[in-house]
């Protein structure tokens, strides 16, 4: 079968791919033995929010993995088209990449996620995050979400692959949230997503209507520094429908307008933000 060329696929996606390889080998390597040495300041910005005990549960995955695939894509599906022609390139070119996001993020998230917390990944891509976090909440479990229909199958192989048996994947739109989500989780991680979002305030909403009245959602984000900044250049000739990078203030109001009351923020990594909003 004939494949049409596509210059964001072919060329500019592969060329992304190798600056995110780069950028792990070059900036986060290093920076990750300063931080380890002390050498490496991580700027810290509002107050963290307190952990509270879990609601949990395992109603998704008591009859095992499952797929729920979307029965009708939305009229934009087109904004995810990408991720489903590169799944399979971005799960290996970006690996090491994340492997220092999860390094840095994990420890944080520990503070708040115990072995009953229900979390739902937002946005999970291959689902490593979703996998990694699937093994913290040991009694309680995973939900992961993607719209992209290539993104959510490779999340639920890979989980099948890594012998889980706590996680559920839901093909939706994080604008868009299934009823059956609303009000179940202590917690929503989302990583590297928020940039491709076209309503972020959207997204805010559903994830403040997933959570239960005292959860929490962790975003990890490349923030607008010069060296990202320059690199998003690269994002959206990759990928048109990269939007942009959000700052920390801007995080927060968003956040704060969808009536989350806290908001904590970490430089993990050059350039990598991890903010904490809570509900209470
Ligand atoms: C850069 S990837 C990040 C994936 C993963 N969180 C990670 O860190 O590797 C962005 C993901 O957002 C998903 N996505 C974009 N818009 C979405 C939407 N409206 N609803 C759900 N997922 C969406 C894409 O399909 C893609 O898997």
């Amino acid at each position: 079968m004939k494949v049409a060329f596509d210059k964001h696929r072919d060329i500019w996606g592969p060329l992304f791919t190798a600056h995110i390889r780069n950028w792990a080998e070059t900036v986060f390597r290093p920076a990750d033995v300063m931080i380890a040495n002390g050498q490496l300041s991580q700027e810290e910005w509002g107050d963290a929010p307190i952990p509270v005990e879990p609601v949990g549960g395992t109603s998704f995955s008591e009859k095992g993995i499952r797929l729920h695939k979307l029965r009708q894509l939305p009229a934009d599906y087109e904004r995810v088209r990408y991720f489903d022609f590169a799944a399979a390139e971005y799960e290996m070119g970006v690996h090491e990449y994340k492997a220092y996001i999860i390094k840095h993020a994990f420890p944080v998230l520990e503070r708040y996620l115990m072995p009953g917390s229900r979390v739902m990944d937002c946005a999970c891509g291959p689902g490593y995050e979703a996998i990694a976090l699937s093994m913290m909440v040991a009694e309680s479990e995973v939900v992961a979400v993607d719209l992209s229909t290539e993104m959510i199958r490779l999340a639920c192989h890979n989980a099948k692959e890594h012998g889980r048996h706590n996680m559920s994947f839901y093909q939706a739109d994080a604008r868009n949230l299934p009823g059956a989500l609303k009000n179940k989780f202590d917690a929503v991680y989302c990583q590297l997503s928020c940039s491709y979002f076209d309503d972020l305030s959207r997204v805010a909403t559903c994830m403040f209507d997933a959570l239960h009245n005292s959860g929490f959602v962790f975003l990890t984000e490349p923030y607008p520094t010069t060296p990202n900044s320059l690199s998003i250049n690269f994002a959206k000739a990759a990928n048109p429908w990269f939007e942009r990078l959000y700052d920390k203030e801007e995080l927060q109001a968003i956040f704060t307008d969808a009536g989350f009351k806290k908001y904590y923020w970490k430089e993990i990594l050059p350039g990598i933000g991890l903010s904490i909003i809570s509900k209470q």
